[in-house]
């Protein structure tokens, strides 16, 4: 696959089973997260890993955030995340340590953030393994949030789900770039991805 393939086929997946990436595989996936750019060099990312026995740890946590968040949570999403989070051959909690009194605002940080993901998503597939960033509003629960290592100000941006995909699947249909580009030449752009 030349590079341009690998980044136009990647896809998320979340039928995932095992393995997960090695210890030496996930540091090199993790490695392209620190290619992120990153205005002024804060290195906002942080990666929790959860594994083997810790996995029903952590669901049990991510039940007792989402009864926090709503008390009356229907039984089948309770059973539906423990599941999830059990039985995925990886979760990464996705960490933001973030500054709010530093210069660089704090959108700025957490869009490093999200960049540093997006290079964890592509490496994940170009070395054969699936993934998908998954969040809820647990990601803003700041108790879970500090159960998990990042007391405030510093925040989840949600879970990466990480494993080998189950199957090949079909790739998904994906917009025409077009629809989302448009030249300035003085006046407003519209996009024709915005128009009915
Ligand atoms: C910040 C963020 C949070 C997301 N949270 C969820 C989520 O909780 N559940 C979900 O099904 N998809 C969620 N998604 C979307 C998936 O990660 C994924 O992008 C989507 O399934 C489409 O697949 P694709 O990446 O192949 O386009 C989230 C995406 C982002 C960027």
């Amino acid at each position: 696959m030349t590079p341009m393939d690998m980044l136009l086929s990647r896809a998320s997946v979340d039928t995932l089973i095992e393995p997960a990436p090695s210890a030496d595989q996930l540091s090199e996936v993790l490695a392209a997260a620190m290619r992120a750019p990153d205005h002024g060099k804060l290195r906002p990312w942080r990666y929790i890993l959860i594994e083997g026995d810790a996995r029903p740890l952590a669901a049990e946590r991510v039940i007792a955030s989402m009864l926090r968040l709503d008390a009356n949570a229907p039984e089948f999403k309770l059973n539906k995340r423990r599941q999830r989070f059990s039985t995925m051959p990886l979760v990464i909690a996705l960490g933001m340590h973030l500054r709010p009194d530093h210069k660089i605002p704090l959108w700025e940080q957490e869009m490093a953030v999200a960049a540093a993901t997006m290079n964890v998503l592509n490496a994940l597939h170009a070395k054969g393994f699936g993934g998908i960033w998954v969040s809820g509003d647990i990601t803003e629960d700041p108790v879970l949030a500090a159960e998990l290592g990042l007391p405030a100000p510093h925040k989840l941006a949600g879970f990466l789900f990480v494993g080998t995909p189950a199957q090949q699947c079909e790739p998904p249909r994906r917009p025409d770039p077009a629809q989302f580009t448009a030249s300035w030449t003085g006046s407003p752009v519209s996009f024709s991805a915005d128009k009915e």
